[in-house]
């Protein structure tokens, strides 16, 4: 008998639940976790509180297969939990709440994906249906939730033009992204941990975009492997990966290799930009505290291992390990050693980053607009004022990149403007994941339904055929025009670098 395959009692696992030897059942094998606490990116106290018993419910929705391996060395694995002795032992779990549904409801009281007619009906049922640490992970953002807010609340003071006479029979929602054909200007913005919400996960979202044509922009924390999200992809699906670089490169240039060879099907890298450092969401980490969720208390911890500032919430530990030195230069020449793709810079919010960004083209290919969901930094723009301040201050960058953005969509009206005003194509990424808490892939394809028709209505009520006829004839952005930024330009001069690159 292989040691891996020794039976071991419950009452032998419940033994083993501190610092100094912490075990851990995971899909019916017992693990000696012990060494690898200090270095869960988590930090210990996650797998303290789960320690002794069956984490299978809480482990894997949040980590992608092959991790267990690529972390814990062979010998980690004890054996096997017999079964006979589970119900035994079986006591109350410690964070028993955590996989609670918000209502505990049937499901025959769930209302048809089809009766739901825009995107705050479907965040409506993914409430009531999503386990609730997943959706304050979701629905969180930073500080008052300020810039949550406005992102969506712009739109609004944006009217629209809509021109008469014009024979809208047909209306073409295609265009293309970075020169791949894409069925709609609607992409799904990387956004953590879909397997949170509902076990379709990333590839369920794969499997939606799929019957729309859309493009998708994978988490560099999502819940599933690359290869198992592309798995299924339909013939000319294209997806992007989001880059977090890592304090530790070699795992950051590890996962570019992967990327590299899926290359069919990931066209870019999208570096992010402006979550340096997480914000501070006070709903995520308040989910730390609830309904005993903390059995082990919060300063508990290995020796040696790096205090974490805050109450941990999920975003929080995500973040664990993601560098903050990135600068220009470096990181551009770093990321073109390790990938050919072309980069997507996401996460820029002023003017002069957007110029700034056009200099390393054809490197960079794109920049995306966003303030990460208002989940990063309170108060900052959204992306419809950067928008607009690279139109009044640098409109020859469009020249150079596509300009993508995101943050607050819900209606296809705000698309539509978006686009009118410059944008290739907008995100979505807390409405993909609702979509998935409230039906799965049926859920996050209603969703893009939704969008869809929304957005074709809305062109056809403009008297636009297809994108490439919305202009900024269509609407009214005076509004909003008023309150972007209005400073000097802040340009800076082409410097040596860009003299020498220009004659590249
Ligand atoms: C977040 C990261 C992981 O916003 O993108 O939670």
């Amino acid at each position: 008998m292989k040691m891996s395959d020794k039976l071991i009692s419950a009452e032998e696992v419940v033994k083993h639940t501190t610092p100094e030897s912490c075990w851990v059942v995971l899909y019916g094998n017992v693990y000696d976790v012990t060494e690898f606490l200090p270095s869960h990116p988590g930090g210990s106290r996650i797998i303290l509180q789960l320690a002794g018993r069956d984490a299978t419910e809480e482990y894997d929705p949040i980590h992608p297969p092959g991790i267990l391996e690529e972390n814990l060395k062979p010998e980690a694995k004890l054996g096997k939990i017999d079964p006979q002795t589970v119900a035994a032992a079986a006591g109350e779990p410690a964070t028993k709440d955590d996989g609670k549904k918000k209502g505990g409801e049937d499901e025959d009281s769930y209302p048809p994906l089809e009766s739901l007619l825009n995107l705050d009906e479907i965040e409506a049922l993914a409430t009531r249906r999503m386990p609730e640490k997943a959706w304050a992970y979701y629905y969180s953002a930073s500080d008052d939730t300020f810039s949550k807010s406005y992102n969506n609340a712009v739109y609004r003071d944006i009217l629209l033009r809509p021109r008469v006479f014009v024979d809208c029979t047909r209306c073409d929602p295609s265009t293309t992204l970075l020169g791949h054909a894409v069925g709609l200007p609607i992409f799904v913005a990387p956004a953590a941990m879909a397997r949170l919400g509902h076990p379709d996960g990333e590839a369920g979202i794969a499997r939606a975009c799929a019957r729309f044509g859309a493009l998708q922009i994978v988490s560099n924390n999502a819940s599933m492997t690359p290869e198992q999200i592309v798995a299924g992809a339909a013939p000319g699906q294209v997806f992007g990966w989001q880059l977090y670089v890592q304090n530790d490169r070699a795992k950051s240039e590890a996962m570019l290799a992967r990327i590299n060879k899926l290359a069919d099907r990931f066209k870019f890298i999208c570096l992010t930009l402006d979550a340096p450092v997480p914000g501070k969401r006070e709903l995520d980490e308040k989910q730390n505290f609830g309904r005993g969720a903390l059995t082990v208390a919060s300063g508990v911890k290995t020796a040696g291992e790096p205090a974490r500032p805050g109450g941990g919430g999920v975003g929080q530990q995500l973040f664990f390990g993601t560098a903050s030195d990135l600068t220009w230069e470096p990181t551009l020449a770093w990321l073109a050693r390790h990938t050919h793709l072309p980069v997507v810079l996401k996460g820029l919010q002023t003017h002069e980053d957007v110029h700034r960004a056009a200099r390393y083209a054809p490197q960079v290919r794109a920049v995306l607009l966003s303030n990460h969901g208002g989940r990063a930094l309170d108060t900052a723009p959204p992306a419809l004022h950067t928008l607009l301040e690279v139109r009044k201050y640098c409109p020859a960058v469009f020249d150079r990149l596509e300009v993508w953005v995101d943050g607050g969509i819900k209606r296809g009206t705000d698309v539509v403007k978006a686009l009118c005003l410059g944008a290739r194509a907008v995100g979505v990424g807390r409405a993909a994941l609702f979509g998935l808490g409230a039906g799965g892939q049926k859920g996050v394809e209603r969703t893009f339904e939704i969008l869809k028709a929304e957005t074709e209505t809305c062109m056809r009520l403009l008297g636009a055929r297809n994108v490439g006829e919305l202009s900024p004839r269509h609407v009214n952005a005076r509004k909003v025009e008023r309150n972007i930024f209005d400073g000097e330009a802040g340009l800076e001069a082409p410097g040596l670098w860009d003299r020498v690159r220009s004659k590249l």
